[in-house]
């Protein structure tokens, strides 16, 4: 059986620790003056996106390309989709190429699953599907969160995170809680009502996860503060009076983090809209760790691409050790 990267659901702690360790040398691959090693020599990884994107395409690409697979970005609005071609009929006639690795992002949650249940040999990396999952951003906020405390003797378990905006239509968010409940952190989710509905917790099952309707109260000693953007395009109805009004209320702010976070840091999975959801002063301030996480997603890529394609040993052997 083909393995996939379909979501973070389901992933143990043990599956999450694998991925980094993987990721964390790679990330000493990307700051060689030489970065390409030869693990996926020969392979070839289709990157079918159906939503616009850029840099989680480009961190798929490069990623690829660092381990020397050939790389093929389909822009699925060019596709022959549009010519009326079912989803299952184009991944089908590009399984037929024999690509190894296929990922894919879709704006129906669950796309890549059906995908990966009609597969046969290739291995399926879901790179974002609707509002449902994101595992490889979850794995980067994890990768930088974990380089974060490290420096200061802490692990990634034992940690109070928050994640602050539009929840509801967040994939981001949803991979990042599970993984977070995989590792036994405490999860606050913070919004107004409407982003954050309070019964949105029963999705995840557990008492490790809160809902606060007010920033102050739900920053209030954060180790983590994750910065979601108002997803505008997946908001099928008004969900905030209008953006100033929002973010009067939950605009992350440097005074605020001050004030009731002191320590924390902040994460953002972008593409950032400041003044709406953060401010200016955070997203470049000294607790951002935005271009650190830009930084390890590529890291990342390559981790998940070399664990499915299966070059685990060879890349080992590549790094020398
Ligand atoms: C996220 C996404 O597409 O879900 N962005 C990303 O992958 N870099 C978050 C977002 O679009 O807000």
């Amino acid at each position: 059986m083909t393995d996939h990267l379909l979501g973070m659901t389901g992933l143990s702690k043990v599956d999450i620790f694998r991925y980094l360790d993987v990721a964390q040398a790679f990330v000493e691959v990307s700051e060689r003056d030489n970065k390409k090693v030869p693990d996926l020599r020969g392979k070839t990884v289709v990157n079918i996106f159906f939503e616009p994107s850029t840099r989680t395409l480009a961190s798929f690409d490069i990623a690829g390309k660092r381990l020397s697979a050939d790389t093929i970005n389909v822009n699925a609005s060019s596709s022959s989709m549009q010519k009326g071609e079912t989803l299952l009929d184009t991944v089908r006639t590009i399984e037929s190429m024999n690509p190894d690795v296929l990922v894919i992002r879709h704006s129906e949650s669950g796309a890549p699953h059906f995908v990966a249940k009609h597969l046969t040999r290739t291995a399926v990396v879901n790179a974002g599907d609707g509002a449902h999952e994101h595992p490889t951003q979850a794995l980067l906020d994890l990768l930088t969160i974990r380089q974060h405390f490290a420096a200061e003797g802490r692990g990634l378990e034992g940690l109070r995170v928050g994640f602050v905006g539009d929840v509801r239509h967040s994939r981001v968010a949803r991979s990042n809680v599970w993984a977070h409940l995989a590792l036994g952190n405490k999860i606050r989710l913070i919004g107004p009502p409407t982003l954050v509905p309070a019964d949105f917790i029963k999705v995840f099952g557990s008492d490790d996860v809160s809902v606060v309707h007010n920033l102050a109260e739900g920053l209030q000693d954060l180790d983590v503060v994750v910065c979601l953007r108002m997803q505008l395009e997946r908001q099928d109805q008004n969900f905030v009076p209008n953006l100033d009004e929002y973010s009067k209320e939950y605009c992350l702010s440097e005074r605020l983090l001050m004030r009731h976070a002191p320590r924390s840091v902040v994460l953002h999975p972008g593409p950032l809209n400041r003044g709406t959801e953060i401010s200016g002063e955070v997203a470049d301030g000294p607790r951002s760790l935005v271009l650190r996480q830009v930084n390890n997603g590529v890291a990342v890529r390559m981790a998940v691409l070399s664990i499915l394609a299966g070059s685990v040993e060879s890349r080992t052997m590549s790094l020398g050790r």
